[in-house]
């Protein structure tokens, strides 16, 4: 890796309160989500950051695998013990999406957008998502991981075949290497400061935030619950805890805290 933890450590000085207090770099796992929660299970505290420069077991949402090849990404997680009830752990992936997002245009200057609920996209295409896995106890979260992907360096060629068509990276948009060290930095920044916010039940700044920064409020959507099941209509609002309000053709409301969003047509 081309930069230590001590260096983010040394570029977060007092702009953080929480985050980022330890950072561990590796170079391979199977998935940093992994090692953030068994670093939480052996008495790291709220914030410690996990970053590899390759993982060989790299997740994505609904158990689909991850793309994570060596020397390229941004492959981090965030280990947290958050104060809310499991009802705002949709909400809690929503403001992780608002903070990477905001860093990742302040940094490239691309207007990256939101899609429900976590992925990040450059005119349509992905380029990064997360994927926040929690443990509960009774009506409390004991720990959540907020892990975060983001396709920095990757050229098209580096992309497999099944991807290929609707994953891009911020090179390939910028046309020149990315300093992964220095987005990271922004990247814990943001979270910081709105992960804060979440804690301090700021919820409606962050959904009007969110709200803003996404492609899919006011859209035709097709949202693909499982193998079987679909539901088509217009991505209306979000509510309280993050949950899609989905308007169906025949009036009736939806509200959708999983799945995956297709959209259809601009309106
Ligand atoms: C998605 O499917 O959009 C979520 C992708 C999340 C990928 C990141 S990479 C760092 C962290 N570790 C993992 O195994 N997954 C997340």
């Amino acid at each position: 890796m081309e930069f230590t933890a001590e260096d983010i450590k040394k570029a977060l000085i007092s702009e953080v309160s929480d985050i980022g207090k330890e950072i561990v770099i590796l170079e391979e796992v199977e998935s940093t989500n992994t090692v953030a929660n068994e670093l939480l299970k052996i008495g790291y505290p709220s914030g410690t950051v996990v970053i590899a420069n390759k993982q060989l077991k790299g997740k994505g949402r609904l158990g689909r695998a991850w793309i994570s090849p060596a020397d390229k990404n941004i492959y981090l997680s965030i280990g947290i013990k958050p104060n809310f009830p499991p009802k705002y752990a949709t909400l809690l992936t929503l403001t992780s999406t608002v903070a990477c997002t905001l860093a990742l245009r302040r940094f490239t200057d691309i207007p990256v957008t939101i899609k429900w609920p976590n992925d990040m996209l450059i005119n349509n295409k992905k380029v990064g998502g997360i994927l926040t896995e929690m443990k509960t106890e009774a009506e409390r979260i004991k720990s959540a991981v907020v892990g975060i992907g983001i396709n920095v360096n990757m050229d098209e060629t580096d992309f497999p075949e099944e991807i290929k068509d609707i994953a891009t990276s911020l090179k390939i948009h910028k046309g020149k290497i990315i300093s992964r060290a220095l987005l990271i930095v922004e990247v814990l920044k943001e979270f910081d400061k709105w992960y804060q916010l979440l804690e301090k039940t700021k919820r409606k700044e962050i959904i009007d935030s969110w709200i803003e920064l996404s492609g899919t409020i006011g859209r035709q959507v097709k949202i693909v619950l499982s193998e079987r099941q679909q539901l088509v209509g217009i991505a209306e609002a979000i509510d309280e805890e993050g949950r899609l309000i989905l308007k169906l053709s025949d009036g009736a409301y939806e509200k959708i805290s999983a799945g995956d969003v297709i959209l259809l047509r601009a309106n």
